[in-house]
């Protein structure tokens, strides 16, 4: 296929949050499928937070390091328009990890990132939400909450970053489970948007009384948070965790623009405290660990309309760099934020 296509490298590393300017749109040739080749074309692009650790200077432990110029990694949903490859039909919708770009081609038997691009069915949802409810994070909710979480039904579970991709399907699954949910976000109308899919309490942790609104969402303590963020939200969660509380461990977004050492003070000795004095369980977790399991239960309560699966889209492949500074500076998206790149051919 003859023609031009834009691409998103990375420009500068991110200091701190990542900022619009540390991304750089370039034009380079459509490239051409080669042998047991197929060429994607790219539908939506998933803009996950992880992705932080993987442009920072300094190499981060576990990420992969990005080089300056190299285009941008991530999870992205494509058509095949071109096929070399006997398993794959020009038509065919994959979800795999071609990064920031308009076109990618992928060689599936060499493919080294969990496999050849997993093909998917159109008729079982829409194909986006192989980057959410039915992707990783659907996954990673569902790992938090039914395998390290282990909740039960009448627990109450608390969860960060409720509003976002991961947050948002956790809640659900935690009700589906008989368990009562509260969530915590940023602003009035994510909370609002929160208790419209069921959570039965929302609080928004920027507001002023936010520790007087979190007490009163949580009257008899919490057994289980899901903490998705770190930082001043989990140390206004501890004290109203109850006895032998799990604590899966997701995710610390507010820790990811400091490195390896945060700004100060040293919270340690009082988180210290709270794990011996209350016994808590607290389990990192990283990676898809519920697989298939996983994603079969998700969809199975989607089916039987108990698991909405909020998206918030940005369009056009020139919107992924601002839209992605926005995921740790501030924004209004709630769900999946996904970028538009193209509609299908
Ligand atoms: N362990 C794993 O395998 C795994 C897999 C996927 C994701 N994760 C982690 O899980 C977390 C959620 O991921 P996601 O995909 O759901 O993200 P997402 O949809 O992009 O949502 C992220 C949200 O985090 C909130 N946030 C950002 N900075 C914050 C801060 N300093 N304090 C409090 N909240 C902040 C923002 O919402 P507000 O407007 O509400 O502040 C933001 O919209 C992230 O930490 C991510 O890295 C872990």
């Amino acid at each position: 296929m003859a023609g031009m296509m834009r691409q998103v490298v990375l420009a500068a590393y991110a200091r701190g949050n990542p900022r619009p300017s540390d991304f750089r749109i370039e034009q380079v040739p459509i490239p051409e499928a080669g042998e047991r080749e197929i060429l994607l074309k790219t539908l939506w692009l998933a803009l996950d937070p992880l992705i932080r650790f993987s442009i920072d200077e300094k190499l981060l432990s576990g990420a992969t390091h990005m080089q300056l110029g190299e285009v941008m990694f991530g999870p992205t949903v494509s058509e095949v328009v071109a096929s070399n490859h006997p398993d794959y039909a020009v038509g065919d919708f994959v979800e795999g990890r071609t990064g920031w770009r308009e076109y990618a081609i992928v060689a599936p038997d060499r493919s080294d990132y969990r496999g050849p691009p997993r093909k998917l069915d159109p008729g079982l949802a829409p194909v986006s939400t192989a980057l959410g409810a039915l992707g990783g994070p659907g996954q990673t909710a569902h790992e938090g909450i039914v395998t390290v979480g282990r909740v039960k039904p009448g627990e109450t579970v608390v969860i960060s970053a409720a509003a976002g991709a991961v947050g948002s399907i956790a809640g659900q699954i935690a009700k589906v489970l008989g368990a009562r949910a509260v969530g915590i976000a940023g602003g009035p109308d994510k909370c609002r948007a929160l208790r419209d899919l069921g959570f039965d309490a929302a609080v928004d942790y920027k507001a002023a009384d936010f520790a007087d609104q979190f007490k009163a969402a949580l009257p008899d303590g919490a057994d289980v948070y899901l903490d998705n963020v770190g930082g001043d939200v989990t140390l206004a969660v501890l004290p109203l965790l109850n006895r032998g509380a799990r604590m899966p461990m997701c995710g610390y977004i507010a820790y990811y623009g400091v490195g390896m050492e945060g700004p100060g003070p040293d919270h340690l000795p009082g988180f210290y405290r709270h794990i011996m004095a209350k016994g808590l369980e607290i389990k990192g977790f990283a990676g898809i660990f519920a697989g298939q399991k996983g994603l079969d239960d998700i969809a199975g309560w989607m089916k039987q309309g108990k698991i909405r699966f909020p998206e918030a889209v940005v369009e056009g492949l020139e919107a992924a760099p601002e839209a992605f500074a926005s995921v740790f500076s501030g924004n209004a998206h709630v769900g999946k934020l996904l970028v538009r790149v193209a509609d299908k051919a």
